[in-house]
């Protein structure tokens, strides 16, 4: 199955109920061949309506911090657990995960990223591949609120940035 087919099929997805509350399916975004992935936990309001991952507030305070510690968002593949928001944003059962992680399997199978970045919540869910170079960091929405998890996840996107130069360098 190529990207392409894999965002057509999140775009009409039925598998679980979360398709009859939300507008988009957000499969996510990015360079085919990015070395670096993110993934956070399910879309937002914000990217339940236009259809693309990380552009709310969290969003952009995400590529914000990102451009500020030299990396740009439009070379790393962005993406979700879950591609369907949920009602008020609650967390996604443990159903929908398990019925939505397939999607995010391909994702990476086809991608081939060296790291994987994962904000918040997500890091609990996400199984670990071997040969991948995992990151947890704290979620863009906590460090967005509060001082102390701000400082964290600066310090833990400029570690990311230095292990991406590093490997620029292999
Ligand atoms: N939070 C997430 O976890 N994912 C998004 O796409 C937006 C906000």
């Amino acid at each position: 199955m190529s990207l392409e087919e894999i965002i057509l099929q999140v775009q009409t997805c039925k598998k679980c109920s979360l398709w009859q509350t939300s507008l988009h399916g957000v499969p996510g975004e990015g360079p085919m061949d990015a070395k670096v992935m993110f993934i956070g936990q399910n879309p937002g309001a914000e990217e339940d309506k236009t259809g693309r991952p990380f552009v709310g507030r969290a969003g952009k305070f995400l590529t914000k911090t990102l451009t500020e510690f030299g990396i740009n968002r439009n070379e790393v593949y962005i993406t979700n657990i879950v591609k369907h928001t949920s009602p008020k944003n609650r967390k996604p059962s443990p159903d929908e995960v398990t019925t939505c992680l397939p999607y995010l399997n391909q994702q990476i199978t086809l991608i081939k990223p060296k790291i994987i970045v994962l904000l918040g919540a997500s890091a609990k869910e996400t199984p670990r591949i071997e040969g991948i170079t995992y990151f947890e960091v704290v979620h863009p929405s906590a460090a967005m609120r509060f001082t102390k998890m701000r400082e964290k996840f600066q310090t833990q996107i400029a570690q990311l940035a230095k292990q991406i130069k590093q490997q620029q360098q292999q």
